[in-house]
């Protein structure tokens, strides 16, 4: 028998070194879907991550984000200060499939199923694809699930805090380049009116801040509208000449021509992995645009979800946890301008200090 050798590695066709202490590729007995659930790093704590239900075109496109999302949990709760470590998990829908209530269920049984398995390395919670209500289904196979509806005893849904959080964010970013944290007057642009997006855009506009916004769904023009808030066509919207570029959308908007063509003096998000390549860190540092870095900028939603599950949680407590999102923001531009770095090199450093610490004997 000739053996056949693949044209591509693995290691090409993920992108990122394997760095991850353990993943579980399975078919769900129910579904038939591919499952991945990658575990990145315990050293902090238990991984906690969420589960990603996405259409891609092969199964290993799925498992490939899986390890890079994972990986980049890690750095997320580290420098978010929590002690749990970096994980997700994505089932993988191939291209044109509908999932009907029935099979979606049987995905999140098995989902469930998988994560039992792993003995508690891994906590899931609901992320692109997935809900509470869903969340509520995984718990049917395993424990190691937050964010479930308030209705079962859950903690809902997380996008308050991270937009809390990401409000934070935009304080701390006018404060490093105004020595202001007045948000009245001040023109910041939002891409994507989603659940983040939207009530961002509502605290911004309460505060008197003058808006502009962009979705790729027209229907958000009445939101706009709303809020009194000037709308763009989103390959526009980057042009606009603002103060804060704020995207809330999906990953990958800073492509080195969209950095180039920026018109703002900072860039302050919730989209997860806004760089399009890590380059891009350098390209804003040279542009003279002050980037906050997403992982930190976004994880009120993962403070929440970790805090607020705990057993007796105070909820103060968990909210002044979110807003000292924007003290960590502040933070990592000093270090950065102190160190000559970028802020994704000083968010990395912050996030390493705090793992190496915790480094087992
Ligand atoms: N929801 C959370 O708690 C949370 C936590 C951490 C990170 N994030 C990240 O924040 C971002 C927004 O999350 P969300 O929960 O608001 O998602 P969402 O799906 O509710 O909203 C996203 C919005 O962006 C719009 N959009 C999509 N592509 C766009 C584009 N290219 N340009 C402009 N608009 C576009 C969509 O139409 C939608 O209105 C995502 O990148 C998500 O991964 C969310």
């Amino acid at each position: 028998m000739t053996l056949t050798h693949p044209t591509t590695s693995l290691d090409a066709l993920i992108g990122i070194p394997f760095t991850h202490e353990r993943v579980l590729i399975t078919t769900g007995i129910r579904s038939g879907l591919v499952i991945t659930v990658a575990v990145h790093s315990t050293r902090l704590g238990q991984a906690l991550g969420g589960a990603r239900l996405w259409q891609y075109e092969n199964w290993t496109d799925a498992v490939a984000d899986a390890l890079r999302l994972s990986a980049a949990m890690t750095l997320k709760n580290a420098a978010a200060g929590l002690n749990l470590g970096g994980g997700k998990s994505v089932i993988h829908l191939p291209f044109d499939t509908e999932l009907s209530e029935a099979e979606r269920r049987d995905a999140m049984l098995d989902l469930g199923d998988a994560i039992e398995s792993l003995n508690g390395a891994y906590m899931t919670a609901e992320d692109v694809g997935t809900n509470a209500e869903l969340m509520a289904v995984v718990k049917e196979r395993t424990d190691h699930v937050c964010g479930l509806p308030a209705a079962s005893g859950g903690v809902g849904e997380p996008a308050d805090a991270t937009a809390a959080g990401v409000y934070a964010s935009v304080l701390a970013t006018l404060d490093a380049l105004f020595g202001s944290r007045e948000v009245s007057g001040r023109h910041i642009v939002i891409s994507g009116l989603g659940q983040v997006g939207g009530r961002l855009a509502t605290a911004l506009a309460t505060a008197g801040a003058r808006l502009t916004v962009s979705d790729v769904n027209l229907d958000k023009q009445q939101v706009a509208a709303g809020l009194g808030a000037a709308w763009v066509p989103v390959d526009e919207v980057h042009h606009v000449p603002a103060d804060l570029f704020v995207p809330c959308g999906l990953g990958g908007v800073l492509t080195a021509r969209v950095i180039g063509e920026l018109n703002v003096l900072g860039v302050v998000g919730a989209a997860n992995n806004q760089l399009a390549q890590p380059e891009g860190a350098a390209q804003l540092d040279a542009r003279g645009i002050l980037w906050a870095p997403d992982f930190v900028v976004n994880a009120g939603g993962v403070i929440y979800l970790a805090l607020a599950s705990e057993p007796n949680a105070d909820l103060a407590v968990v909210a002044e946890r979110v807003d000292a999102i924007g003290d960590v923001v502040a933070q990592i531009f000093t270090d950065a301008r102190e160190q000559g770095i970028t802020t994704l090199a000083a968010a990395e450093r912050l996030a390493a200090a705090r793992l190496d610490a915790a480094r087992p004997e």
